[in-house]
């Protein structure tokens, strides 16, 4: 039996995909949508104190599969959103986890409001807007701690530079993490009107989605390996296979945002039974069966860096639909299709591994040789 429920602070989530705080975790409507969509877990839009002011327009996709925001937090007010609408989203049956920002003044208003209104499993608090020094990042996390009692998750921005020192100092803290943010900042412009796409006074904004889901699985891979709490991956969630690698690089649940924005609200559901499936087929009979093997496995790959060893592509002839994007993308010029048939210049071919990893069919595969 696959088993793909997860329990984290004592709490047991149906299955670990849960919403991101993002649009459409904004009120409680938009939660039953993510609820009846099939999500495990419910992480609400970030409150904060002052009602955010968001510029218009706010949410662009640069391209396929990726959205560049200035949406900030939520523009409800604090307490219209805890008295209203929070008794509501846990009225809806999955564990809440109401996202709280940003300063410690902030905190103590909202960590002691959030507690009494007795609604919310946990907070995740984001880390977006409070700096990169590591005691004011210290310093806020005291500030909800000493304001609640509920189980608090650090989520982190990507642009933290001394990832380490932050994980150790606030592990003292928090119960558990998340990562990452948005990515940025981040600009695009119409070439003919030289306008930013974004409405943001500077035009910038943050990049989510497809193009984020390596820098999500480094941060994952990274905490995992300075904290024994749970970590949540967030970050370029499109298909079951990105599931599966942010929780074996470290993640106990994942969070997803853009797909949900824009594919609809369904997405949950759909990657949690992909989920079931995927564990099934590849003999995990639960999440903690593949919870961070990753690092288990890191140390073998890296012999394959050692000297003495090459990589080269191996043709697998029934595979290839002849597209040349091997061909193409070989700035060494290794690769060649005379009469149709694979050929590589060996003394060319300096084992970078990019023309297997661009051919779609997998009909190149890499291998050793030593000499
Ligand atoms: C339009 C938009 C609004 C967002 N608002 C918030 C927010 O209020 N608080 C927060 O912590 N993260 C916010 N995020 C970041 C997401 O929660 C998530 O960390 C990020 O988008 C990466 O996940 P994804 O690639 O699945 O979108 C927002 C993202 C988007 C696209």
């Amino acid at each position: 039996m696959t088993n793909i429920k997860t329990k984290i602070f004592e709490i047991l989530f149906p299955n670990p995909i849960w919403t991101a705080a993002g649009p459409t975790a904004a009120d409680a409507s938009m939660l039953k949508r993510a609820a009846d969509g099939g999500a495990g877990g419910l992480v609400t839009k970030t409150i904060s104190v002052k009602p955010a002011k968001v510029p218009i327009p706010n949410i662009v996709s640069p391209f396929a599969g990726s959205l560049l925001n200035a949406e900030l937090w939520s523009e409800m007010d604090y307490q219209n959103f805890i008295n209203e609408e929070l008794p509501k989203i846990k009225a809806l049956g999955k564990p809440v986890i109401v996202s709280l920002g940003y300063s410690p003044e902030d905190f103590s208003i909202l960590g002691k409001a959030v507690e009494k209104n007795g609604c919310a499993d946990a907070i995740e608090y984001s880390i977006h807007y409070v700096g990169k020094d590591v005691d004011n990042l210290t310093r806020t996390a005291e500030a909800l701690k000493n304001n609640t009692s509920l189980p608090i998750i650090a989520k982190f921005s990507p642009s933290i530079p001394d990832l380490e020192s932050a994980v150790r100092a606030l592990d003292k803290i928090v119960d558990g993490f998340a990562a990452i943010n948005s990515v940025g900042p981040a600009l695009d412009f119409d070439i003919k009107t030289l306008q930013p796409c974004l409405g943001s006074e500077d035009g910038r904004g943050w990049l989510s989605g497809r193009a984020i889901l390596p820098i999500g699985l480094h941060f994952v891979s990274a905490i995992s390996q300075l904290t024994d709490k749970p970590v949540i991956g967030v970050g370029g969630i499109r298909k079951v296979e990105d599931v599966v690698k942010y929780i074996m690089a470290g993640a106990s649940a994942v969070q997803v945002c853009s797909l949900a924005v824009l594919k609809g609200q369904d997405v949950y559901g759909k990657l949690a039974d992909k989920l079931a499936k995927w564990m099934k087929q590849h003999n995990y009979p639960d999440i903690d069966s593949m919870r961070g093997i990753f690092h288990n496995r890191k140390k073998e790959a890296f012999h394959l860096l050692g000297y003495g060893t090459q990589l080269h592509p191996q043709w697998i002839e029934k595979k290839c639909t002849l597209c040349m994007i091997c061909e193409k993308s070989c700035v060494h010029r290794a690769i060649s299709f005379p009469n149709d048939i694979f050929q590589l210049e060996k003394e060319k071919c300096v084992s970078c591994g990019l023309c297997a990893s661009v051919c779609q069919p997998g009909a190149l595969e890499m291998i050793e040789n030593h000499y």
